[in-house]
């Protein structure tokens, strides 16, 4: 679990970042954090990476206060996938930032198949000697999700991945999200995409003028429009379509599909 409590940051120039949030994240649950531009929801996840050190509050991971812990020593337990992602690669070719990644590793066993593996899985293997600058957004996003599943840490942390991907992308990292869940891993993704998280997402978080104003189920989020209206979002077609159809709330299309054929 991940206990976060009055948490906030200002920049040096005295622009707040986040102002007191709290909240607590249990292990192997799915979290979307929203929220307008500018509310702090970047700032939020650079202090749980350690990247931005909170003037105010405590994380603890595990019983560990990672304030304390250096950015190599955090990620032994978080991966993270940056909103730009040309902020975190620097190897010359795509293979070489999978190697990086994977050199971090506890597990040294069977590097040459797990290099093979997530290259496939991220559809980079006929890009691999390229270098990273020179293959689309998306594929550069999924260069640093690449590196995050060859880490294998217990948190994968990414800031709007969805942006700038094209639909085959989305498709795929909709893939590695159910896998993710699967390996019961801790997800936490910022993202605007409110159709990509109803299908993916059990819990949201809703940051607005640097505060958290709603922390729960994205289902009870659904529930009450005011809730999703303060964070300045509109439910989901699937919700909309449900509730005006059937009376009944459906955020995923399975759900949808299993309701009608109920009838
Ligand atoms: N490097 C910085 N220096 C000063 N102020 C900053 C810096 N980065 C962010 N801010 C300010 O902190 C506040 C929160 O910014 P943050 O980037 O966390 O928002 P965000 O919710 O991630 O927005 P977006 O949806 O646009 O990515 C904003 O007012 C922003 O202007
Ligand atoms: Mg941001």
């Amino acid at each position: 679990m991940i206990k976060i409590e009055h948490l906030s940051y200002h920049y040096s120039n005295g622009e707040q970042g986040i102002n007191d949030i709290s909240i607590e994240i249990n292990s192997s649950t799915s979290l979307a954090i929203i929220g307008p531009n500018g509310s702090g929801k970047s700032t939020f996840i650079k202090c749980l990476m350690g990247i931005l050190k909170p003037q105010r509050g405590s994380i603890i991971l595990n019983n560990q206060n990672i304030n304390k812990l250096s950015i190599t020593q955090r990620s032994q337990h978080i991966g993270f996938v940056f909103q730009d992602p040309k902020e975190q690669l620097f190897k010359s070719t795509i293979e070489q930032e999978i190697r990086f990644a994977l050199r971090k590793r506890k597990d040294q066993k069977d590097i040459e198949s797990q290099v093979e593996t997530i290259l496939e899985c991220c559809s980079l293997t006929s890009h691999r000697s390229k270098h990273p600058y020179d293959v689309s957004i998306t594929q550069q996003k999924f260069i640093l999700i690449g590196c995050a599943l060859g880490m294998n840490q217990d948190i994968i942390i990414m800031d709007e991945p969805t942006s700038g991907m094209d639909y085959k992308g989305i498709k795929q990292l909709a893939k590695i999200v159910e896998f993710l869940k699967k390996e019961k891993k801790t997800i936490i993704m910022v993202s605007h995409d409110l159709d990509f998280i109803s299908e993916h997402f059990e819990n949201v978080m809703i940051i607005n003028h640097h505060q958290c104003i709603y922390q729960g189920t994205f289902k009870d989020a659904c529930r009450d429009e005011t809730v999703l209206s303060q964070g300045e979002y509109k439910l989901p077609d699937i919700a909309r379509l449900s509730l005006m159809a059937k009376h009944q709330l459906c955020t995923t299309h399975q759900e949808w599909i299993e309701l009608w054929k109920k009838r």
